[in-house]
């Protein structure tokens, strides 16, 4: 099934929340996290739909010619079929379009999906931030965030 990707606008905050918690679970952003993010103008990001179902999401924070992903996150019963790095790829070459240079992004140590989303799309280990992460009741330990960095290709003005 072919994805669409929808820029993300304050509509969606609601539909947003739904999808962090459904993603992330017990780690997801408070309700309400996304009002007044989504849609302003450091702010990118994109929902994916399957036809007309929303599957997943992305965010991102922008500075100048960098950005920061602050969330993305699949539909549990709709991953394993390459949309995430479906969406990836698209928010990266939107990001590229907009000449954004270098993507930054921290993920827990022991989350292989994402970190393997993220190395196929180029992704280079900066770093490690030892017990970034609070516990939660599925790990009740302090975890490690480890760092990345993805290099944009420059595009011509
Ligand atoms: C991370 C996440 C977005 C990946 O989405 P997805 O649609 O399942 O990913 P894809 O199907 O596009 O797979 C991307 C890559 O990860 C690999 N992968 C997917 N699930 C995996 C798993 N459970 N273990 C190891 N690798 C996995 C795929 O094989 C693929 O690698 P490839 O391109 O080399 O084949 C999804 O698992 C998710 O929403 N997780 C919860 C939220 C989260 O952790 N977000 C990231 C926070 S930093």
């Amino acid at each position: 099934m072919t994805l669409t990707f929808i820029p993300l606008t304050q509509v969606h905050a609601p539909l947003l929340d739904i999808l962090e918690r459904d993603a992330f679970g017990h780690e997801a952003w408070p309700k309400g996290a996304f009002d007044g993010l989504v849609g302003r103008g450091s702010f990118v990001g994109f929902l994916a739909q399957e036809g007309d179902e929303p599957v997943g999401y992305v965010l991102v924070q922008t500075v100048l010619d960098e950005a920061e992903i602050l969330s993305i996150g699949i539909r549990p019963d709709r991953r394993g079929r390459g949309y995430g790095r479906t969406l990836l790829a698209h928010l990266l070459d939107t990001l590229a379009a907009r000449h954004i240079n270098a993507v930054y992004l921290e993920v827990r140590r022991t989350n292989d999906a994402a970190i393997r989303l993220y190395e196929q799309a180029g992704a280079e280990a900066t770093g490690v931030r030892k017990r970034y992460y609070d516990p939660t009741p599925e790990k009740p330990y302090r975890e490690d965030a480890l760092t990345y960095r993805i290099a944009l290709p420059k595009r011509p003005d």
